[in-house]
């Protein structure tokens, strides 16, 4: 699957997903970037639009908008967006019913014309709706992927590098768990250039950026009011599908299927991944405190309850 020749499909063309396929073209991720949406015409402009961009940017990948599922089949990666944002005082959980429905139909498409792509899940709550996708894609787990722990810890990133006054590409961090407020956002593995985060600022600033980083994605919601972020959780999913579609092999945390690691089974969770072509290469157990490993239950906890739920519902 070389980038020259693949075929990335963004299903949604809403803020995320539209500036996922901008972002994609921009970088020549893939040859043909198809861009679609339920709402007729929505995604033909969009991309029609950003076609007549090329000419300044650039770019050679061709970007095509449809709302026909034919215009997805063959594709080599899928990163599904298609769902409802949250509004202020909802949490991601509130999302559940409407779109589990639109993962399900979404997942259809994919399983009828595309059974060897490679998908990252985006639209939330995000575990459960990547655990759901796999469950009716009925794909490996290793190329059914959830996008959060790279979006969560870019914003714990930036909070570091504006504690410290270091120049965020020089700060690493790392979250965990399920993508909600009970994430497990992890200040030992934080680095700034190699130097612990921890050695940088006092234990109640990290703390508080750890209680912001929770709380992240919720911030924005409130200030925007009509929906939720999308320049950074697109350029996280765009992110996850470079390393994937040029064999990047980067340890990226992602939402990945447990088949024991971490003490999980069967559960869909923010862990530490190394993606390549095939998906999820590798899960990288790393070492947890007492705490974490409590965290990690609690969050575990969190993204079982919206299973059984979606039980309830029976769409799983
Ligand atoms: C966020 O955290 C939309 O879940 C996404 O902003």
């Amino acid at each position: 699957m070389q980038p020259a020749t693949a075929k990335v499909t963004v299903v949604g063309a809403g803020y995320v997903g539209s500036t996922c396929a901008h972002l994609a073209a921009l970088k020549n991720l893939a040859s043909e970037i198809v861009l679609t949406d339920v709402l007729e015409g929505r995604a033909e402009g969009i991309a029609l639009d950003m076609n007549q961009s090329a000419a300044i940017e650039g770019f050679q990948a061709r970007v095509v908008g449809s709302s026909e599922p034919e215009a997805t089949y063959d594709s080599d990666l899928f990163i599904v967006t298609a769902g409802r944002p949250r509004k202020p005082g909802m949490s991601r959980s509130d999302l559940l019913e409407v779109n589990g429905r639109i993962v399900c139909e979404v997942a259809e498409s994919i399983r009828r014309g595309s059974p060897d792509a490679i998908v990252i899940v985006v639209t939330n709550p995000l575990d459960s709706m990547v655990g759901l996708m796999r469950a009716k894609l009925g794909f490996p787990a290793q190329r059914v992927i959830g996008m959060a722990g790279v979006l969560d810890s870019a914003r714990f990133s930036w909070f570091l590098s504006e504690a410290t006054g270091a120049a965020v590409q020089d700060v690493d961090a790392m979250v965990l768990g399920a993508h909600g407020d009970s994430m497990v956002p992890m200040p030992r593995y934080c680095t700034v250039n190699g130097v612990s985060a921890q050695d940088l600022v006092p234990a109640d600033a990290m703390d508080a950026m750890v209680d912001r980083t929770r709380k992240g994605g919720a911030e924005i919601v409130k200030l925007l009011k009509t929906g939720s972020a999308w320049y950074a959780p697109a350029s996280a999913s765009v992110a996850m599908a470079e390393s994937i579609l040029n064999d990047g092999r980067r340890l990226l945390p992602s939402a990945c299927l447990l088949n024991g690691e971490y003490g999980f089974e069967g559960i869909y969770m923010g862990v530490p991944a190394i993606l390549g072509r095939q998906g999820v290469e590798r899960i990288v157990e790393v070492p947890l405190s007492t705490e974490s490993r409590i965290q990690m239950q609690s969050t575990a906890g969190e993204i079982s309850r919206d299973m059984d739920s979606l039980r309830d519902l029976g769409l799983l």
